[in-house]
């Protein structure tokens, strides 16, 4: 049995069965509350300060509701684009919240090691978690994708899962490769424009196309991904109406997938960019339900972290 985690800044290199002893704590949690356990209280006394600097809605609310269903005490701090210089403004602010006495670390940032400097400056005691560090790395929604796959298919092993969009700035798409590679998903899958494709190095265990058509034939999984424009140079920008015709999920290309695919798409969504409206509201969305989990798996991860 793998060690219990302090910290939570990537899932790279996570053993399998840490990342399934996660998986499986998130469904205890979701029975937990489906069966009426109002609140649990295995963080009671303990503070969790959720410090965005970047924009964020399901994610931070998510992280909200899973400390205080854990009976935390939680202190929001939203910089939203704060234009300080990240160095010393980043420690100060780090420095001067850690006096409050604080437990666990929530935070996002637009620049990728964020976290993990915070770990290496951190007082000693106190948890970090990644809810979003540039391109890098989005480990919760790797989690939450992995569990939401794990409820429909059970079994990894014969899955082929197509990531679609903006795979170069996502720091989704590479958290969900190192989930679900880690648990040995059969084929992954990544498809982009040519300007909006990562370094091939950088992910030799994937398929790389710019053919969506080829790329969603026979997938049983498809996740389709914003193009993050806040993240692009202008000359990267593709045209919107050119891009849907190529890259845009609409139930015709859907039924190029396996039967009952699972649709996702971790938000916020461009309908009709991305994915076209009939599909993300369409029997076999299960984008809503990605949501719901992302509760359950933040708070199996603050009950890791936090875990006396
Ligand atoms: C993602 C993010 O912030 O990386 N959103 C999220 O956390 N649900 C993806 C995105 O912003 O496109």
């Amino acid at each position: 049995m793998s060690q219990r985690l302090r910290h939570l800044t990537t899932l790279e290199h996570l053993p399998r069965d840490t990342i399934e002893r996660l998986l499986d704590r998130a469904e205890t949690m979701r029975d937990g509350c489906a069966h009426g356990t109002r609140k649990l209280d295995l963080l009671a006394g303990r503070t969790i300060l959720n410090l965005f600097f970047e924009p964020s809605t399901r994610t931070r609310t998510s992280f909200e509701l899973a400390a205080r269903r854990l009976g935390a005490d939680v202190v929001n701090f939203d910089i939203g684009f704060s234009s300080t210089s990240k160095g010393e403004a980043l420690f100060d602010t780090l420095h001067t919240l850690e006096a409050m006495h604080l437990d666990a670390i929530v935070v996002r940032h637009k620049v990728s090691g964020t976290p993990d400097e915070l770990v290496r400056h951190a007082m000693s005691g106190v948890s970090v978690v990644n809810a979003g560090d540039g391109n890098r790395a989005h480990p919760t929604q790797g989690l939450l994708d992995a569990l939401t796959i794990r409820q429909h298919r059970p079994d990894f092993a014969p899955l082929t899962v197509v990531i679609c969009g903006d795979v170069k700035h996502s720091r989704v798409a590479r958290s969900d490769v190192h989930a679900l590679g880690g648990l040995g998903v059969k084929e992954i899958r990544l498809c982009a424009p040519r300007a909006l494709m990562p370094e091939p190095s950088e992910f030799p265990q994937c398929i790389l196309t710019d053919d969506f058509d080829a790329a969603v034939e026979s997938a049983d999984v498809v996740i389709m991904l914003r193009l993050q424009k806040e993240r692009m140079a202008a000359t990267d920008l593709p045209d919107e109406a050119a891009y849907f015709e190529r890259y845009g999920l609409d139930k015709r290309r859907l039924e190029r997938a396996a039967r009952g695919a699972l649709v996702m798409h971790p938000g916020p969504l461009n309908r009709g960019i991305e994915i076209a409206s009939e599909v993300a509201d369409g029997p076999q969305s299960r984008i809503l339900e990605q949501v719901g989990n992302g509760v359950f798996v933040r708070m199996a991860v603050l009950a890791e972290v936090l875990g006396r």
